[in-house]
């Protein structure tokens, strides 16, 4: 494939084989799928903003949010495609492409916040890494967002067999796909954006995803039993197309690096605090039943979902399968 990256006017050819072409004005797209208010929303723009201060405004970062530019069944390839510069999709969006990210699926794989860091800053985050090279895609860093929750409309979700028949969306990952067959339920794929509208004309009965993603698209209105069950974790990989990527000069690709190495910092704290603060106003609203899971219920679930680990070992690697067993004890 071939990339043309967008450059300003300032800038007479697409591409200017001397370096200082590069170093006049560029412009990388960043498309993401969520809102602006929820923590890759406003880490975007955050990223954005220190690029053009750190490149005295030469490097403009310019963000398409909400599934603007591209939705997130799209996203990779334009990416590969260089339609796109960059990306953060959620771990997720990257299993069909690369059946090795499915371990971060697996349920009640990361258990609490130091079992993803320790995930993510170790091995596992150098493994999946390096599968990314082979196509072509440059791994930049992993952003956060938080423990993923189920909703629906049609009863509490407390025991296994309450999730019994119901349609529930999902991301485009098999191991999610499988973790709700295993309880009983009916999955569907469904790129992001539809979403709000499958719950709203009952095309299914529910989803699991983040409280920044249930509040900011409003999946609260329509769906008024929540339980908070922490029962994956759902972060994004920070993505750039890698011709792109090597193309830069040097001081260009340590601009960006120290944007986002600022933004992760930030990123640490404030995906929390916007989760935690979202989730006061979803229960200030008196709109949702919400249930949280005890220990007990954890492991009546995990009972149902525990053959998940042994189905996928094959596919996900034994490396991979005993390091995130390790790091759940
Ligand atoms: C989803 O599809 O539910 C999420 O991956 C959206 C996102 O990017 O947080």
């Amino acid at each position: 494939y071939w990339l043309v990256p967008s450059f300003s006017s300032t800038s007479s050819l697409p591409y200017d084989d001397e370096q200082e072409g590069l170093e006049d004005q560029l412009t990388i797209r960043f498309s993401h799928v969520v809102a602006e208010h929820t923590p890759k929303g406003l880490a975007a723009q955050k990223f954005a903003s220190l690029v053009a201060e750190k490149s005295n405004g030469k490097i403009k970062v310019e963000i398409y949010a909400n599934a603007t530019l591209f939705t997130d069944e799209e996203e990779v390839n334009a990416l590969k495609q260089g339609k796109v510069e960059m990306i953060a999709p959620a771990y997720s969006k990257l299993t069909s492409l690369i059946p090795e990210w499915q371990v971060l699926d697996l349920p009640f794989a990361l258990p609490n916040d130091q079992a993803v860091e320790e995930a993510l800053q170790g091995q596992i985050g150098q493994i999946l890494f390096s599968k990314l090279q082979s196509f072509h895609i440059k791994g930049l860093t992993f952003w956060e967002n938080g423990f993923k929750q189920v909703t629906n409309s049609v009863r509490p979700l407390i025991h296994p067999t309450d999730f019994h028949g119901l349609r529930f969306r999902t991301m485009p990952s098999e191991v999610i796909q499988e973790q709700f067959r295993l309880l009983g339920a009916i999955p569907k794929v469904t790129p992001f954006h539809d979403t709000f509208r499958e719950l709203y004309y009952k095309q299914v009965d529910g989803q699991e995803n983040t409280i920044s993603n249930i509040y900011s698209k409003k999946f609260y209105e329509v769906q008024p039993y929540m339980t908070i069950s922490n029962h994956g974790y759902l972060g994004y990989v920070v993505l750039m197309n890698e011709t792109f990527w090597e193309r830069l000069t040097p001081s260009q690709q340590q601009i960006i690096v120290e944007a986002l190495d600022e933004t992760t910092t930030w990123m640490k704290t404030h995906a929390k605090i916007i989760n935690e603060k979202q989730l006061h106003e979803i229960v200030q609203t008196k709109r949702v039943n919400i249930h949280e899971l005890t220990d007990e219920q954890k492991r009546e679930w995990l009972s149902h979902l525990y053959p998940l680990y042994e189905r996928v070992r094959h596919q996900v690697g034994e490396q991979l399968i005993n390091e995130v067993l390790r790091i759940q004890q």
